[in-house]
């Protein structure tokens, strides 16, 4: 039994378990205090861009931790490719922590916190048996589902939480290594917001590195887009 995932609230809807959870960690709540939802109002992603799911077929949850990481975007994003790797899926992982399935995307993280005060959230979306085809136009030609039942969604957060235990557990050499075991970018050309280069993998801080040509760049931030736009 996980220590991560007690005690849990349930929501049929909320606005976003990452604002629930938010909300709970700022009162005090323990470490392992799980926010769910079978749908979200207004679920929110990464570059405040807004995180889309039909009812009742995501996982959509947020977790409460005390004890964290600077890695922890990089460890919640190798937890969720290690609890699809446990169920036979071969997943990649693009930086920071976008969980792919053949070049499209399967899972999302949030990661925010307030370490002064001593708390993250870890908020991941996994789109358990989402059907492509339901998903916002804009979203169908990028976006990969598990295409399981939706009564499955259950098991996967079970796998979640375990591989999310684990992984927190682990030394930062080890997360890092299992992050380049599944590097969606190396090798490939991205862009970002000052240029262009070639991925080259994460540094000792997780970071990434992208060779221009003219240098070497350690991205620590912000949004990676693959190919040149
Ligand atoms: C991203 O890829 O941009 C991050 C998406 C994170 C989505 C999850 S769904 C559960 C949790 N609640 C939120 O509002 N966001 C995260």
């Amino acid at each position: 039994m996980p220590e991560l995932g007690l005690p849990r609230v349930h929501y049929a809807a909320t606005d976003s378990t990452n604002e629930r959870a938010r909300q709970l960690a700022a009162g005090g709540a323990p470490h392992g205090t799980l926010v769910t939802a079978a749908s979200q109002t207004a679920g929110r992603g990464r570059q405040g861009r807004v995180w889309t799911a039909p009812a009742g077929t995501s996982l959509l949850c947020s977790v409460v931790l005390r004890e964290t990481t600077a890695l922890l975007p990089l460890v919640v994003g190798v937890a969720a490719a290690d609890a699809l790797a446990s169920l036979g899926y071969d997943p990649k992982l693009k930086w920071p922590n976008d969980v792919h399935l053949d070049r499209r995307k399967v899972a999302g993280i949030l990661a925010e916190g307030r370490p002064a005060e001593g708390w993250a959230v870890a908020g991941i979306g996994i789109n358990v048996a989402v059907r492509v085809n339901d998903l916002p136009e804009e979203l169908r030609a990028t976006a990969a589902s598990l295409e399981l039942q939706p009564a499955e969604v259950e098991a996967v957060l079970g796998l979640l939480l375990t591989a999310l235990e684990a992984r927190l557990g682990d030394p930062e050499d080890v997360v890092l290594e299992a992050f380049r075991q599944r590097d969606a970018l190396l090798g490939r050309e991205v862009s970002w917001s000052g240029g262009v280069g070639v991925a080259g993998g994460i540094d000792a801080s997780g970071r990434l590195i992208v060779s221009t040509g003219e240098a070497t760049v350690l991205l620590d931030a912000g949004e990676v887009h693959l190919g040149t736009i």
